[in-house]
């Protein structure tokens, strides 16, 4: 680890905020910190007296409770805020809402909601780092990061690997982040999936749009299913779920485009049988509950890196 370095985010936006040095260094700190959670006694006093507060907007199972274990691991004061149980559903604005909790003096907010740039928002609101969970369909960060911590404990390097990523990318926030991410690392993203669910510009992010499932798969390090969004689907920008599985499904037959070594991802929750099958997403190369134990590391990482400034 670089020792003249100092980590200069105050909040966590976005993985287009970070150079290749501030990634590292994220990663190098949550490798430090992921041996704590094979500890019996699984407590640092890092973030003793510092509160958390889960702001969450939207459902999540991963996220949320990793964030929480993470904190909690730190030792610091965690609560949690579930929209369907607040004043939001009499009409509080996420502003006024943020304001109010921000007025007991949390020291990190992290925030999940609907619209895309919502933290950011939020940042311009509070004295609390803020740190997104999720907003829209922009960007997820944490997700990236834990993905590309993933890639790296599986693959050794991040630098000239070619990653896939396999499914409905307008909606999806991990995509974005991840693209991000791993093309700021040095590898190649490929993305493929139904037309309608291809934005128009991904290039613009820095990905490759495969022609073809099996130009995406050929020789990939890494094979990312993407769960469809159906609570983001408003209008029919895909055929039947059945035919989906059947033309961009990862199953034994497209797998085989891979490289044999060839690890397999999904953020997660899975639609078993669609995007993936179940007998690739249980199998020996399938490392997507590495990706959930690597979450607590990298978020247990950013807490300390904005929550002790
Ligand atoms: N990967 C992810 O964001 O999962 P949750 O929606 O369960 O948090």
């Amino acid at each position: 680890m670089n020792t003249e370095y100092t980590f200069p985010h105050r909040h966590i936006l976005g993985m287009d905020q970070f150079s290749r040095e501030d990634i590292t260094h994220i990663l190098e700190t949550a490798e430090s910190f992921r041996e704590i959670s094979e500890r019996s006694i699984k407590k640092v006093p890092v973030l003793r007296g510092r509160t958390v507060v889960n702001l969450f907007f939207e459902p999540s199972t991963r996220t949320r409770t990793s964030f929480e274990v993470a904190a909690k691991r730190l030792s610091a004061d965690t609560f949690n805020f579930s929209a369907s149980t607040s004043s939001a559903t009499k009409g509080e604005t996420l502003i006024d809402t943020a304001r109010n909790i921000s007025a007991m003096r949390p020291d990190v907010i992290i925030l999940r909601h609907a619209a895309a740039g919502a933290s950011e928002l939020l940042s311009r609101h509070v004295s609390a780092a803020v740190v997104n969970a999720g907003d829209g369909a922009h960007q997820h960060p944490s997700q990236g990061l834990l993905d590309l911590l993933t890639v790296r404990r599986h693959k050794g390097r991040l630098d000239g690997l070619k990653i896939a990523i396999i499914g409905d990318i307008t909606h999806s926030r991990v995509a974005r982040s991840d693209i991000l991410g791993f093309t700021t690392m040095g590898s190649q993203v490929f993305v493929y999936g139904p037309a309608t669910l291809i934005p128009m510009h991904i290039e613009s992010l820095g990905a490759i749009r495969a022609r073809s499932l099996h130009e995406a798969l050929d020789q990939a390090d890494v094979v990312m299913a993407l769960r469809i969004q159906q609570e983001r689907l408003h209008e029919a920008l895909l055929p039947s779920l059945r035919e989906y599985a059947q033309r961009f499904g990862i199953g034994d037959g497209p797998l085989g485009w891979a490289r044999e070594d060839a690890i397999i991802m999904h953020p997660g929750p899975i639609n078993r049988g669609v995007e993936i099958s179940p007998e690739i997403a249980d199998s020996e190369r399938s490392v997507i509950l590495d990706q959930v134990t690597n979450g607590v590391a990298v978020r247990m990482a950013l807490l300390y890196l904005v929550g002790t400034v």
